[in-house]
């Protein structure tokens, strides 16, 4: 039996097998419409209805053979969108394949689907569209079974007035009316549906490896072929830690600044963030992890958002070992121990004993959206390389990493099958002795228990010691009125990375005062740093000092780009900082109600006005961030009917 609480899909009765989109790109009326054709398989018997998942489209007919058949719509919800009832014409035995063909369209409602205006792109003149289906979108841009338990090939053709990309290969371009092309696409490999993708825009390909090309718009095509030259190297170093690679292309797409993660492993397309293109190289480590996605996610997947792990922990176990052959094992340890600080954040914001920290937490009911953080990726990592160390390192891991991507590889897979591997592999391997090793892991308290992990990792500490030291020496020297004893030099043979550490220390100190923060940044320079992981941890340890010169580097930082590791933690934090300034403020400034729930509260004009600001330079996001940062500041600090005032303002 499958099992997946977030769709709505009677996958034990019907399967699909592929998918084929043929669509129009229509950025007038900012919608994609067409028809998806599926071709299905009973997997039981006597099946006379198929339920699909669907989120704010169309549908417009439903077609088997050439009869139009009944359907109805759901009412909608709000976490997991509306079923499509479909009646088939007689019940089928179990083993009959029979193709469906549904006719829809998208709406200005659906989730996966972003209309970028020309304004919100690097060349500011031609619109763009990109998809971004994980974890549970996928519905909102074509009706089907939308769960990770079953995979899928498929083919596409997109028509389209400028080039379109999707997460296959591309297997031509004609013309067609209109000054429009069509793409036509083939993905060969079963994927499962959040993994399909679809990206137009004024893009241009640069090719930067014997089987990866970078997508970008044309202005930043030279700094990301430069950005990126390492790919081959990354993917070579996991051909040779795992499996030949699957996908045959390994592509890059560079989206505009509003996508909102990192990166997504789209295959044969991964979508990165600009906000990778630091100009030197240091942030690629979020492409050795796309690469890792190769084989743990896009090979082996989580059946169900509950497994999440299954995807990141692992990959970000594989991403550290690429970095560790590529650049030194002593920056795995250092990468770790960033994640580790990364997992205490996500744990204190969530609250120790929220059960969504649990590395397989119970998703019944829940948007997976919501449950997303850090847990699944740095948990999930920390229970590998424990398990690892405990085997008795990578001499007897590595091997058995390899044989558990070649055992399920095209499969869709839950911890307990991962867990029964685990053991077998390893007793029949290396005795049962290894087993019984295994046999002590306190397996309910990883998997099952919220809060921080049951064993903390050691990690080399090399690389993080001068960080740590120099922090120290800032807590030290905090109640000072001079700072002669820094310079610039202190950090001058720091990495990108080690500027981070130090950052994300000093924040672990009480707020430092006013003018140390100062001095902090003229001998350093931090407010007018490019590279994005560094500025996001400075303009953090600003906001927590309530230091007020940093506040429209702030707004201008979360309205340049819209990447929810950047975005959400900042508008926390000005949110919280905001209150501050509210309760000590003197004045009553007429018309800012909005700024309080209950408006007889004092607040400060400044505080209006970059809210307000930011308010107003919102307009650079996308529908989901603008949903993302509002419910930030309305948890904090905006009523309804103050929402409504400034959705007004706004337009
Ligand atoms: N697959 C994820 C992105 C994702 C996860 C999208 C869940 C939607 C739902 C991607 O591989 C990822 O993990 N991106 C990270 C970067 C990585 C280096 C940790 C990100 O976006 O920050
Ligand atoms: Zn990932």
């Amino acid at each position: 039996m499958l099992y997946d609480p977030s769709s709505y899909a009677n996958i034990n009765d019907v399967q699909t097998t592929h998918l084929h989109l043929d669509l129009t790109v229509d950025f007038t009326k900012k919608i994609l419409s067409g028809s998806v054709i599926l071709d299905l398989v009973t997997v039981a018997s006597d099946v006379s209805n198929v339920i699909l998942d669907t989120r704010h489209v169309n549908v417009r007919s439903v077609h088997y053979d050439n009869a139009s058949l009944k359907f109805s719509l759901d009412p909608d919800d709000e976490r997991f969108g509306s079923a499509l009832r479909i009646t088939l014409p007689s019940s089928l035995q179990a083993g009959t394949e029979f193709k469906l063909t549904i006719g829809y369209e998208t709406t200005s409602a659906c989730t996966a689907v972003q209309w970028l205006e020309p304004s919100q792109t690097v060349g500011g003149k031609l619109p763009y569209l990109f998809t971004q289906c994980q974890a549970i979108h996928a519905r909102s841009m074509v009706p089907c079974q939308d769960t990770p338990s079953l995979k899928v090939t498929y083919s596409a053709a997109i028509r389209s007035p400028c080039r379109a990309l999707m997460s296959a290969i591309g297997t031509g371009e004609s013309e067609a009316d209109d000054g429009h092309k069509v793409y036509t696409f083939e993905q060969k490999t079963k994927i499962p549906s959040y993994l399909l993708a679809l990206a137009a825009g004024n893009l241009v390909g640069r090719q930067i490896g014997p089987r990866s090309t970078i997508w970008t718009e044309p202005e930043v095509v030279e700094s990301a072929a430069w950005e990126f030259a390492n790919t081959e190297d990354f993917i070579a170093i996991g051909e040779n830690l795992l499996t030949p690679y699957e996908w045959r292309k390994y592509d890059l797409l560079v989206l505009p600044p509003s996508f909102p993660y990192g990166g997504m492993e789209n295959p044969c397309l991964t979508y990165v963030t600009p906000t990778l293109l630091a100009g030197d190289r240091s942030l690629v480590d979020v492409v050795a992890h796309e690469i890792s996605h190769s084989w743990t996610g896009n090979l082996v997947t989580n059946a169900n958002w509950e497994h999440l792990w299954l995807n990141e922990g692992w990959t970000v176990f594989l991403e550290r070992k690429i970095i560790g052959r590529a650049d030194g094992e002593a920056y795995r340890h250092f990468r770790s121990i960033i994640g580790w600080r990364e997992l205490e954040d996500s744990i204190k914001h969530f609250g120790n004993s929220n059960p969504l920290t649990a590395l397989v937490p119970n998703l019944k009911g829940i948007d997976p959206d919501d449950a997303f953080s850090h847990v699944p990726y740095e948990k999930g990592f920390n229970f590998l390389y424990y398990i690892e160390q405990l085997v008795g390192g990578p001499k007897y891991f590595e091997p058995y990493m390899k044989a558990h991507v070649e055992n399920f590889a095209g499969k869709s897979i839950t911890t307990d099958d991962w867990k029964a591997f685990l053991f077998s592999f390893m007793e029949k391997s290396y005795g049962a002795e290894k087993r019984a090793v295994l046999e002590k892991i306190d397996w309910e308290a990883w998997l099952h228990a919220p809060g921080l992990p049951p064993v903390r990792n050691e990690f080399d500490q090399t690389l993080a010691k001068a960080c740590y030291e120099l922090a120290m020496r800032w807590d030290a020297a905090r109640n000072k009125t001079t700072f002669e004893e820094f310079s610039p030099n202190d950090i001058k043979n720091f990495s990108s990375p080690q500027k981070v550490v130090f950052l994300q220390r000093l924040t672990q100190y009480p707020p430092l005062p006013q003018n140390a923060v100062r001095e902090l940044d003229r001998l350093y320079q931090l407010t007018n740093v490019v590279n994005s992981e560094i500025r996001f941890r400075w303009q953090e340890l600003c906001l927590l000092a309530d230091y007020e010169p940093i506040f429209p580097h702030v707004v201008k930082f979360v309205t340049e780009q819209g990447r929810m590791k950047f975005v959400r933690p900042l508008y926390r934090s000005v949110a919280t900082s905001m209150q501050k300034w509210i309760r000590t403020s003197e004045k009553d400034v007429p018309g800012t109600s909005f700024l309080l729930s209950s408006n007889r509260r004092k607040y400060d004009r400044k505080g209006y006005l970059i809210i307000l600001k930011t308010w107003l330079e919102l307009r650079i996001l996308n529908k989901v961030q603008k949903l993302i940062a509002f419910s930030m500041f309305h948890e904090k600090c905006i009523s309804l009917e103050d929402e409504r005032i400034l959705l007004h303002h706004n337009k």
